[in-house]
């Protein structure tokens, strides 16, 4: 399976929310990374063909998904970055009606919301009013109806926003054994999400797809541009002044400085190990993360 982006932009009146995208997609996780109002969601609605856009096209296996129709949404999983759940409607409810909507057979559908409702552990939920669910409880129930069509193409957008870690963890563990044979997008301001798990970091900065590679190769794209020194607390202010800092960790009474410099920043720095949290900053250190 080959999803390939051809030449997408996508604009909103004067707002042009997608310049010139470009990329191709098989089999595995992709995490796109990028700061709030880069594009992600702009990206994934046209992907998940709820929105066209307004130049370029995609295609799956060399053929318009626009062209597609029904034959692509049976395809697809998404989950939107802000779904609604009816509140007054059970679990069960709930998911019998996305799965009427997929044209899922109604003893087909049953048995496969059971099924998911394992997979994402609420099976003891099923008759509980998803406006009585946690945040994170609500987002498993729109990950489970996503997977209602057993789809070969699975987006969620921001998918752990609201999640606790341990949920964010076995969020990840499910879609990492989605993603062996399946195309897998998932979109997060949140390194940590897909640091150790995307088969590759799409990075989008202002409608733009800066890099696309995998995490090593992109975290080798730093090597020599993180830094740390060992301070003493009245030297932090200095070196703020002076440096990008990505990061402090206070260590007994010193304070090891974290910098990211293109050049060594001071004697005693020495040469750390990138992390995507400073690959994160080194894009995005000019814009607030939320
Ligand atoms: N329906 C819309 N009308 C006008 N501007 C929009 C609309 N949707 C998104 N935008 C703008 O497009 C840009 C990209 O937004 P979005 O795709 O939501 O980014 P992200 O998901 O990365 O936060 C932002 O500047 C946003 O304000
Ligand atoms: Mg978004």
């Amino acid at each position: 399976m080959k999803l390939s982006i051809e030449r997408i932009t996508k604009e909103y009146g004067q707002k042009r929310a997608l310049d010139n995208v470009s990329c191709e997609l098989t089999e595995g996780l992709y995490g796109f990374l990028g700061a709030n109002g880069s594009g992600k969601t702009t990206l994934m609605r046209i992907l998940a063909s709820v929105s066209r856009p307004s130049s370029g096209r995609v295609l799956l296996d060399g053929v318009d998904i626009s062209l597609m129709n029904e034959g692509y949404r049976d395809l697809l999983g998404y989950l939107p970055q802000h779904m609604g759940l009816y509140k007054n409607f059970t679990v069960h409810k709930f998911l019998l009606y996305i799965a009427a909507l997929k044209g899922l057979e109604k003893g087909h559908a049953e048995r496969k919301i059971d099924e998911l409702l394992d997979v994402v552990q609420l099976a003891e939920e099923k008759r509980t009013k998803t406006g009585k669910l946690s945040g994170g409880m609500k987002q498993r129930v729109g990950i489970a109806q996503a997977l209602l069509n057993d789809p070969k193409i699975l987006i969620v957008d921001e998918p752990t926003a609201g999640l606790d870690p341990k949920e964010r963890i076995r969020f990840r563990n499910l879609l990492q054994t989605m993603a062996t044979d399946r195309i897998v997008l998932l979109s997060t301001h949140i390194v940590s999400d897909i640091e150790y798990v995307a088969k590759e970091i799409l990075v989008m900065k202002k409608g733009t797809l800066i890099q696309k590679a995998e995490p090593h190769v992109l975290l080798g794209g730093l090597q020599e541009k993180v830094w740390t020194i060992e301070a003493s607390p009245s030297e932090v202010g200095a070196l703020q002044a002076r440096h990008r800092l990505s990061s402090l960790v206070k260590a007994g009474d010193r304070i090891s400085v974290r910098i990211l410099s293109e050049l060594k920043p001071d004697e005693r720095a020495v040469a750390a190990t990138p992390d995507l949290e400073d690959l994160y900053l080194y894009y995005f250190d000019e814009e607030a993360p939320k």
